[in-house]
């Protein structure tokens, strides 16, 4: 685990786009799983810039978004399909782009997380995975509590991130109560992590999760134990960390 810290969050974004257009230009056909929440905004606005710069060649890319809010269409300006081509996709020519869907009826939804999982695997597993970090530790939309074997699946969200994600929202009713994530395994199945985390509300979570036991009561605490996992921090999440 390398923990890079910057000093704010504009060089958050521009240290966490360089790394993915680095992995890019290694690797063409990159499997790029993505997340969504404020964190990677300014990191999606610099990857276009370094695109429109010809600096990332996107062109072979195939990504694989996290997470997407149960019930919410595509064009629902809540959704997380909605914020990833609003964001990012529509000015990004990428290969191919996967974003769960919302509107899988109930009794299908185990079959379609499955295929999910197997179109991930049939473009050769991820290769890079970006994660943000929620207050209470979640990664995706793993709540605390996620068993560490979970793959793609339906989840509940907790109250404490129905009421983070609210400020998007009209009021806390309108947060769905349930998503569709990768899971814990399928996070770390990826080859390469890239964990970012923004400002000082973040400063306690990321603490108990890098230096805290590794424990599903803490989803992100596991990328402890993945062997290539970068942590990209700004000094207002980093200021507790004693292993700097
Ligand atoms: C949401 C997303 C997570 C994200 C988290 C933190 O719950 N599902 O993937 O990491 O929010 O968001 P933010 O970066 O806005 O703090």
């Amino acid at each position: 685990m390398r923990i890079d810290i910057v000093k704010n969050k504009i060089e958050l974004g521009r240290a966490a786009a360089k790394f993915v257009a680095g992995a890019a230009a290694k690797k063409p056909h990159l499997v790029l799983g993505l997340p969504s929440g404020t964190t990677p905004l300014l990191m999606y606005r610099d990857l276009l810039r370094l695109h429109r710069k010809g600096l990332f060649d996107a062109s072979k890319i195939t990504t694989f978004n996290l997470d997407e809010y149960y019930g919410l269409a595509p064009d629902n300006k809540h959704s997380y399909a909605h914020l990833m081509d609003r964001m990012f996709l529509r000015f990004l020519p990428v290969f191919q782009s996967h974003i769960p869907s919302g509107l899988i009826a109930r009794e299908k939804v185990a079959a379609y997380c499955r295929s999910y999982e197997g179109l991930i695997a049939s473009g050769g597993g991820l290769d890079l995975t970006v994660l943000g970090i929620g207050t209470d530790g979640h990664i995706g939309f793993n709540m605390p509590g996620s068993p560490f074997d979970s793959r793609t699946r339906l989840v509940t969200l907790s109250w404490q991130t129905r009421k983070d994600n609210a400020r998007f929202f009209r009021s806390i009713k309108d947060v769905p109560t349930q998503a569709i994530t990768m899971g814990i395994a399928t996070i770390m199945s990826s080859r390469t992590i890239l964990l970012l985390a923004s400002g000082k509300g973040k400063a306690d979570i990321l603490l108990r999760a890098l230096e805290g036991p590794v424990a599903e009561e803490v989803p992100a605490s596991i990328i402890q134990k993945h062997k290539n996992a970068i942590i990209i921090a700004d000094e207002g999440a980093a200021h507790k960390l004693s292993k700097k």
